[in-house]
């Protein structure tokens, strides 16, 4: 039996296959290729040495999908498919609701047409809002969201709530991420952003390389240690190991459980670009900027109950993250190229 991988060829999903692969675990990845190239399936493969099924298929397409089901033996989900641009999705909500939830509730339905209800989701702290204090518990009240995105996230936790109160045989992790950055240590895969990236390491990352000219720290007034914005970065191979474990557990573990997906550790806008300065050997300029609308001053988990119930902790620093970046962008300063 296999695990099915839905945006399995992006940032998250192509790290997350290396590590099922790895685990032993069979995969068969749809992806439609919207936010990633083709070539990422290549890469994952060079760097198992193992084929596996991909199918360019869209989540809304039920057809589609059910020729999947059809061909291949799948009992589980792990279902990264979705839109994740915050600034992008308050001008387009309409496509954001469209894909990522439209899009989940066709997922849904063909799982649940094809006996396979076992799905770990992969959601966001943003989940939390503003108002909850950080270290950020998954039991605290979720959804004061402050963009389309954020409350796809929360809508598509609440679907999935309600259907596993409906039926018993539903199987469900909730994984909330805090903020992925980091690349494969071979520097062959990582994130590839299309245009101007919006979020910060895919940004200092092009500075660095030479691509943009300087960073843009939004906010040095915060009630932080330095006036910038705090948040838990974690590498994202210590997060794709973290859906190893959810997957496991959905074997032994019927209802629905939400881990938070994070290293407890808040580093400041400056602390990583004085980081990321170091691992590529020469400074990262930046310039103070205004507040980015929405943003909040801390943000960083409790990851204490992954560690005790699924028996995961992130294992890899700061200096890690940002060498393994440097890695990815330095050999391949245009991304993925086709
Ligand atoms: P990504 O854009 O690199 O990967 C998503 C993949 O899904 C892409 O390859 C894209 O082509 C595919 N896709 C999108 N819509 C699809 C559809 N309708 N049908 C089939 N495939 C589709 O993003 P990522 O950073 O790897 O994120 C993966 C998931 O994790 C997303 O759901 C995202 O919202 C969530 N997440 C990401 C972060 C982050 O900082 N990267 C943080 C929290 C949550
Ligand atoms: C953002 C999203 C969040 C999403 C997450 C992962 C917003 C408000 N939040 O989180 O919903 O789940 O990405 O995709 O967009 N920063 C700069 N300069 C930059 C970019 C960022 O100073 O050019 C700062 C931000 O103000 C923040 C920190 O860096 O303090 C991290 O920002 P970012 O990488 O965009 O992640 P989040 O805002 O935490």
């Amino acid at each position: 039996m296999a695990v099915l991988v839905t945006g399995g060829l992006g940032y998250i999903g192509s790290h997350t296959c290396v590590e099922l692969i790895n685990a032993g675990i069979d995969i068969v990845v749809i992806d439609n290729l919207y936010n990633c190239k083709k070539s990422s399936y290549d890469r994952i493969k060079a760097l198992v040495g193992k084929d596996f099924p991909f199918y360019k298929v869209d989540i809304r397409d039920a057809e589609g999908l059910q020729k999947v089901f059809d061909k291949e033996k799948i009992d589980s989900v792990i279902h990264f498919a979705g839109l994740k641009a915050v600034g992008e999705s308050v001008e387009k909500p309409l496509e954001y609701f469209d894909n990522n939830v439209t899009g989940t509730l066709v997922l849904l339905d063909v799982m649940r047409k094809n006996g396979c209800k076992k799905i770990v989701f992969s959601s966001s702290a943003t989940v939390y809002g503003m108002k909850n204090i950080s270290p950020l518990t998954e039991d605290m009240e979720v959804g004061g969201v402050t963009n389309p995105y954020g409350r796809t996230k929360y809508i598509i936790e609440c679907m999935l709530k309600d259907i596993s109160a409906s039926d018993s045989e539903w199987s469900v992790c909730l994984l909330r991420y805090f903020n992925p950055i980091g690349a494969h240590k071979s520097g062959t895969m990582g994130e590839d952003p299309n245009g101007i990236p919006n979020n910060l390491l895919p940004y200092i990352a092009k500075v660095a390389v030479g691509k943009l000219e300087k960073v843009n720290v939004f906010g040095n007034d915060y009630d932080t240690p330095d006036g910038t914005g705090v948040r838990d970065y974690i590498h994202v191979v210590d997060l794709a190991k973290g859906h190893v474990k959810a997957i496991e557990k959905l074997d032994t573990h019927p209802g629905l459980e939400v881990y938070n997906l994070g290293t407890g550790i808040g580093y400041s806008v400056l602390d990583i670009i004085h980081a990321f300065s170091e691992a590529c050997g020469h400074e990262v300029p930046f310039v103070f900027a205004p507040r980015r609308p929405g943003d909040i001053d801390i943000c960083y988990a409790d990851p204490e109950k992954a560690a005790t119930e699924l028996g995961w902790t992130a294992q890899y620093d700061l200096k890690k993250m940002c060498e393994d970046t440097w890695r990815w962008q330095s050999n391949n300063p245009d991304g993925y190229r086709g």
